[in-house]
């Protein structure tokens, strides 16, 4: 079978999530990048082309050259699907052009900037039944799949707890000083949206919650932390939740604890055990017991899930990470693009950067109404 023919839109040369997504999608010899536009300057995008030895004929302007010169081309040489990697505010207009000339999509989270255009989007890739992707990444790690399946087999009875945390502490250099804050696109409205803590990786634990535990989240209080009064984005914030399932629980996130890296913790406690699992040690995950001591399961082992298995490459004691999380994502999408058999929350789909979206906004709000409880 003939590779998945791949254009990227950002991800260039200065970017962060650029060179994930890159080396991702060769992981499981499925997909081939054959173009795209890593960065609005045409010059600096053709300049990073050359230096990852892709042809230059089809580096683009900008999205609507990419759509217009690849239409001319023949059905079996056109791009098949297009990741979207720019900041925030670009998503919607590069992924609805994409959706509207029958594009399969990779979209980076947060999705949109409103609710409304990721409901747009969301028709959009019902109608013409494209493959549409967000890349919620830390889906793609074996051990929170097996945190998933050992949920849904019931191992830890009746959920009664949950508690999410992801804290970073990188804007902390930037914050207190007016002009650098200026120059962070995260912390500008115009490019990432209506929040900055929430959108970038309170959007992460809220989509990882309702991921691996099933359950939905029904209601939510949010306080949120600014800093400054001339600060219009959060930086940090506590979430308590209500569950579909009756119980409660809290996402806590932050970009201001300072000397955190990246350390998203996932913690789900049931009436029978608990499961807890953390970003920075992604190949283990701690099964806790009342009348034992808890148990440690590691990736590449028989008795882990089939989920959980088919997302090793290598044996067990070989440490796995983030651009292997991103490769299972990968190879999720190209299972539905090839219509093969795929294991069910093998990517994840439009609807979880919808209800992302839905989050983010019931989040602002109960923040902006005096912390009150809103319904989502
Ligand atoms: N899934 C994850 O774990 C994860 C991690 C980091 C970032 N992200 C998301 O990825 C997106 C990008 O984040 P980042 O940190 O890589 O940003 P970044 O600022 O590091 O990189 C953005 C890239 O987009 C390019 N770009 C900007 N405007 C463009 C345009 N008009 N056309 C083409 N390219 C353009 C820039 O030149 C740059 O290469 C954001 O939406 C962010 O939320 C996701």
């Amino acid at each position: 079978m003939s590779k998945i023919r791949l254009g990227i839109l950002g991800g260039g040369a200065d970017s962060l999530i650029g060179i994930v997504h890159r080396v991702a999608s060769q992981m499981f010899d499925s997909f081939e990048l054959v173009g795209g536009v890593f960065n609005p300057n045409f010059k600096a995008s053709k300049k990073f082309a050359k230096k990852i030895d892709l042809p230059l004929n089809r580096i683009y302007k900008d999205v609507d050259e990419l759509i217009n010169k690849e239409d001319e081309l023949p059905e079996d040489k056109r791009m098949q699907v297009v990741s979207v990697l720019t900041p925030n505010f670009l998503h919607f207009t590069m992924a609805k052009k994409l959706l509207e000339n029958g594009y399969n999509v990779i979209c980076e989270k947060p999705l949109t900037t409103t609710y409304q255009e990721a409901i747009q989007l969301g028709r959009l890739q019902k109608e013409n039944k494209s493959v549409f992707a967000v890349a919620y990444t830390y889906t793609g790690y074996p051990m929170i799949r097996q945190m998933k399946q050992m949920i849904a087999d019931n191992i830890i009875g009746k959920i009664q707890k949950v508690d999410l945390q992801y804290y970073q502490g990188w804007i902390n250099p930037f914050i207190h000083d007016y002009d650098k804050r200026k120059k962070v696109w995260r912390l500008n409205p115009e490019k990432s949206g209506i929040s900055c803590c929430i959108g970038d990786i309170g959007t992460h634990a809220f989509q990882m919650l309702e991921y691996v535990s099933g359950l939905k989240v029904n209601s939510l209080l949010s306080d949120l932390n600014y800093l400054y009064d001339e600060n219009k984005m959060d930086v940090d914030g506590t979430i308590l939740v209500r569950l579909n399932n009756g119980s409660k629980g809290v996402i806590r996130t932050s970009q201001i604890a300072t000397g955190e890296e990246n350390n998203l913790t996932v913690a789900i406690y049931g009436m029978q055990g608990s499961l807890k699992w953390e970003q920075e040690n992604p190949n283990y995950l701690y099964h806790l017991n009342q009348d034992r001591p808890y148990q440690t399961l590691k990736k590449g082992n028989v008795y882990n899930s089939d989920i959980a298995e088919d997302s090793v490459k290598i044996p067990a004691g070989h440490p796995e990470g983030i651009f292997d999380a991103m490769g299972n994502i990968y190879k999720g999408v190209a299972k539905a693009i090839n219509n093969e058999n795929a294991f069910e929350g093998e990517y994840p789909e439009i609807n979880d950067g919808i209800r992302g979206m839905l989050f983010i906004e019931k989040v602002i709000n109960s923040h902006k109404q005096g912390n009150k409880w809103v319904k989502l």
